[in-house]
C-alpha cells in the first residue's frame, strides 16, 4: 500500500522541517514539499511531529529468570511497544546453561513463529557458559546470521553470571567478528557477599536489594568491562547504567576516545530506593537490577544522556506480575526475580519530562530512542530515520495528547506500572511498521505477524534497505 503522510513536522536527529513523506512498499520513497503523488492512503499530519519509530535495544519477553517467565510474550511484549511508538526491539536470547548458541537461537526463533511480533525483532544473544554447551568457534558464527552483539552478565552470581575469563574471550571474539559487546555491569561476587551479610541480619524487605547493591559494585565493573574491552579492542555498550559513579567511567573513556557506549533506562529517571519503602511488600514491584538509586542521582542521568555522555534510552522491560511473581514468598527480597515493565511508556515519559521541560531537544529525543540505537546496533540506515530508502518505520506524534499513565489502561500483560498515575503530554496517534500502519486512534490494526526478524549488520557497518524495497 502507498501512503502519503501530509504537512507534518518532520524532525531526526539532525533535522527538524515541514514536509510530506511518501511511503511505498514499504520505505520511504520520497520527501519533499507539497508532494504531487497519488497515494493509496492519505494521512494528515498537520500540526504533529512525524518521527523514526523509536528502537528498544533492551527487552526481556518470555524470558525464564528467577525461577519464572516474565509474563509478555512476543505477542503482548511488541503490542505494547508499538502502542508506545516503538517498532523495533532487540531482545535478549539468553543461552541456557548447556546449550550450545544454535539450540538457544533456535528456541528463540521458535517464540516469534509461535507469538508473532506484530513489530520488527532483532536478537542479541547472552552468553552464559563457555564449557558445556557454547563455543568460542561458534559464537563466532553468529553475526552471519545477523546476530551481531554479545551480551555478558557480570552479575547474578550462580545462575548467569560469567567469570572475566569468559567476558574477556567473548571480547576477543568481538574484536575478530565486528560484534558490540555489551555488559550487564555490576560486581556480582561482592554483590552476592553483602546480599548473604544482609539477609543473615534479617534485613530481607525489598528495600534492602537497594541497600545491598551499592553504587559502587555498578562503578568497579563498569570500570572492568572498559579496561578489558580496550585490551581486546573491542567496542563496548554498557547497559542499564543507573548511577553518577558508573556514569563517570563511560565519561572518561569517551573523552579519550575509546569506543564505549552507555545506556540507561526510562525507571532510573523517575524511580527512586525510598519507593522500595512501600508497605505491604509493594516495593518488590521495584526489585529491579541494578536498583533504584537515591532520587539525586536522576538530574546526574539528565545530564549524561543530554551531553552525549549516554547515548540511549531502553526499557529493559522484564516483566512479572505483583504479587504473583514479584512477591514470592513475601519474606525475602533476594528471591524475587529482579526486573520491571516499562516497554510502552519510554516516549511518553522522556518527552513529557525530557523534551517537555526543556532538559533535552526533540532531535536528542530521536536520537536516544531511534537513532543511535540504530547506528550501534546495525539497524542503519534502514532504520532509526527518516530518510529515501529507509524503512518507514514511523511514529506520528501528537505533542499535545494527554494521558494518565496507568495499569488499567497499558496493553502488556503485567498488572501494574511503573509510573502508574503520571500524567504525560504526547503520545503516538498513528506508528507505522514498513509501511503498514500497526496503531491508530488508540487501536491495534496491525495484522498478525506484521513484525519480521531482522538480520542484523556488524558494528560500524550500514544495513542497507531490504531487497525487496528495491524496486
Ligand atoms: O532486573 C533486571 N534488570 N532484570 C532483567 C535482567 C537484567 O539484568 O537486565
Ligand atoms: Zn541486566
Ligand atoms: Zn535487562
Amino acid at each position: 500500500m502507498s501512503i502519503l503522510i501530509k504537512g507534518g513536522r518532520i524532525i531526526t536527529a539532525a533535522d527538524d522541517y515541514v514536509a510530506d513523506v511518501f511511503i511505498a512498499n514499504g520505505t520511504i520513497s520520497t520527501i519533499g514539499q507539497s508532494l504531487d503523488v497519488s497515494a493509496e492512503r492519505t494521512i494528515d499530519a498537520t500540526g504533529k511531529i512525524v518521527m523514526p519509530g523509536a528502537i528498544d535495544p533492551h527487552t526481556h519477553l518470555e524470558m525464564f529468570f528467577g525461577g519464572t517467565t516474565t509474563c509478555d510474550d512476543f505477542t503482548s511484549g511488541t503490542t505494547a511497544a508499538a502502542f508506545g511508538g516503538t517498532t523495533t526491539l532487540i531482545d535478549f536470547c539468553v543461552q541456557t546453561p548447556g546449550d550450545t548458541f544454535a539450540e538457544a537461537l533456535a528456541k528463540y526463533h521458535e517464540k516469534i513463529e509461535r507469538c508473532k511480533p506484530v513489530i520488527d525483532v532483532g536478537f542479541h544473544i547472552a552468553v552464559t557458559d563457555l564449557h558445556t554447551g557454547g563455543t568460542l568457534e561458534d559464537l563466532a558464527k553468529l553475526p552471519d546470521e545477523g546476530i551481531t552483539s554479545y551480551k555478558l552478565f557480570m552479575a547474578y552470581k550462580g545462575a548467569v553470571m560469567v567469570d572475566d575469563a569468559t567476558l574477556f574471550k567473548v571480547m576477543q571474539v568481538a574484536h575478530e567478528t565486528g560484534a558490540l559487546v555489551m555488559v550487564h555491569a555490576e560486581n556480582g561476587d561482592a554483590i552476592d557477599i553483602i546480599v548473604k551479610e544482609t539477609v543473615a541480619a534479617g534485613n530481607t524487605d525489598p528495600v534492602w536489594h537497594a541497600r545491598s547493591r551499592p553504587m559502587e559494585t555498578e562503578a568497579e565493573a563498569t570500570n572492568r568491562a572498559i579496561q578489558l574491552a580496550r585490551v581486546a579492542d573491542a567496542p563496548l555498550y554498557v547497559v542499564h547504567v543507573s548511577c553518577q559513579p558508573s556514569v563517570e567511567p563511560i565519561a572518561l573513556a569517551r573523552e579519550k576516545g575509546w569506543r564505549v557506549w552507555g545506556e540507561s533506562c526510562t525507571q532510573y529517571f523517575f524511580i527512586d530506593d525510598s519507593m522500595m519503602e512501600a508497605p505491604n511488600w509493594e516495593g518488590a514491584k521495584y526489585i529491579y537490577t541494578p536498583p533504584p538509586r537515591p532520587k539525586d542521582q536522576q538530574e546526574h542521568l539528565w545530564k549524561a544522556i543530554r551531553s552525549d555522555v549516554l547515548s540511549a534510552v531502553s526499557t529493559d522491560h522484564c516483566p512479572f506480575n505483583w504479587p504473583e511473581q514479584k512477591g514470592i514468598n513475601g519474606r525475602e527480597f533476594q528471591v524475587v526475580p529482579n526486573g520491571g515493565p516499562g516497554i510502552e511508556n519510554r516516549l511518553h515519559m522522556l518527552w513529557t519530562f525530557g523534551v517537555g521541560t526543556g532538559r533535552i531537544t526533540p532531535n536528542r529525543f530521536v536520537e536516544l530512542v531511534s537513532t543511535n540505537v540504530a547506528k550501534l546496533f546495525g539497524l542503519y540506515p534502514r532504520k532509526g530515520t527518516i530518510a529515501p530508502g529507509s524503512d518507514a518505520d514511523i511514529v506520528i506524534w501528537d505533542p499535545n495528547k494527554k494521558l494518565t499513565i496507568s495499569a488499567a489502561t497499558h496493553h502488556t500483560n503485567v498488572n501494574y506500572n511503573l509510573f502508574e498515575g503520571t500524567e504525560v503530554t504526547g503520545a503516538p496517534e498513528v506508528v507505522l511498521v514498513r509501511g503498514q500502519v500497526i496503531v491508530e486512534n488508540d487501536e491495534l490494526v496491525a495484522k498478525p505477524g506484521a513484525g519480521q526478524f531482522v538480520k542484523r549488520a556488524r558494528f560500524g557497518e550500514d544495513l542497507l534497505a531490504a531487497p525487496s524495497a528495491v524496486v
